[in-house]
């Protein structure tokens, strides 16, 4: 039996302006997917799909998952019709959008694979099989969820042209966040295509909101690697409202924000695709972390408490 993991996200800065060149930090959470690959008789895939889900988000992603998986099976030259698999897929990280749980699933499917079939897989081409297994749920992924997936840790984030260029940072101590989530299931090509769309409409609004995006971010690298967490969560504040102004946000995001503001967090911002999914508040300190979390749950919404730059 072949196994394999891969790491959940967060994107701390510039989600969708990353799709454009922009740069990006991410940072991988503590939760995972694990996947299990076991031969069978006969041929074909099968999946049994175990992981924790916010309600509706695997049905709604059969299909999407569907094209991912015949992806990376071609791009690994995995013959199908002469053999057959099982893939189990498992592990704490909740089946959801803005977590990067379907990167998660590419880069733990890719390992167990590889683990399966003696493929000796380096982390560089389990990133590759996992970028094309996001293709199948994204069409024209930035590369950014796939590479937080396979490596973990926090990093910055860019893509040049088809290269994708990470440059690892390092956090002088690991931070409490607390991720909130909406429990509304969106897709990601759909929220894309939509910035798409508007910047094609307003050239000139949107080129100045993506200077200032750009601008931000590389001021928020020097707060973060000089640990100066106020600074960092204004700047997490600024980034959502750019996000807004793209239209991305909702009213269940901001909300989730602002309470989370409201409640001690340094910074918030939604996080991951948007348009639902979920937000992250920068809240360092066991005792700010469990207020807002205790905020968000007692309003009904999950709350999942974890760290940055561990
Ligand atoms: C989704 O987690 C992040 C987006 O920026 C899309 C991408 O980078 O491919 C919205």
């Amino acid at each position: 039996m072949g196994k394999g993991v891969g790491f959940g996200k967060v994107i701390l800065f510039n989600e969708h302006f990353v799709v454009y060149g922009v740069p990006a930090i991410v940072s991988a959470i503590g939760a995972k997917t694990t996947a299990l690959v076991e031969r069978r008789a006969g041929s074909g895939v099968e999946v049994e799909d175990d992981r924790p889900e916010t309600k509706g988000y695997k049905v709604e992603k059969l299909g999407q998952q569907k094209e991912s998986l015949d992806r990376m099976l071609k791009f690994m030259n995995i013959d199908t019709k002469h053999n057959a698999f099982k893939i189990t897929l498992g592990g704490e990280l909740l089946a959801a959008s803005g977590v990067g749980a379907s990167a998660a699933s590419c880069a733990a499917i890719a390992r167990a694979f590889s683990d399966e079939l003696n493929l000796e897989y380096s982390d560089e081409k389990v990133n590759e099989v996992a970028y094309e297994g996001e293709k199948g749920y994204h069409g024209t992924p930035s590369g950014i969820d796939n590479t937080a997936a396979t490596f973990g840790g926090l990093i910055w984030y860019r893509k040049e042209g088809s290269s994708q260029l990470m440059d690892r940072m390092r956090l002088r101590s690991p931070v409490e966040i607390v991720m909130g989530n909406t429990g509304i299931v969106s897709d990601t090509s759909v929220v894309v295509g939509g910035v798409r769309e508007r910047r094609g409409k307003e050239p000139e609004k949107y080129d100045q909101i993506f200077k200032n995006a750009e601008q931000l971010v590389y001021d928020a690298r020097k707060q973060l690697e000089a640990f100066n967490l106020d600074s960092v969560g204004a700047h997490m504040n600024e980034d959502h409202a750019l996000l807004q102004q793209i239209g991305v946000s909702c009213g269940e995001l901001d909300s989730l924000v602002s309470l989370a503001r409201d409640n001690g967090a340094m910074g918030a911002k939604m996080t991951g695709t948007g348009k639902g999914g979920y937000m992250v508040a920068l809240t360092p300190g066991g005792e700010t972390q469990e207020r807002v979390a205790r905020a968000f749950e007692a309003k009904g919404f999950q709350a999942l408490r974890t760290t940055i730059g561990a």
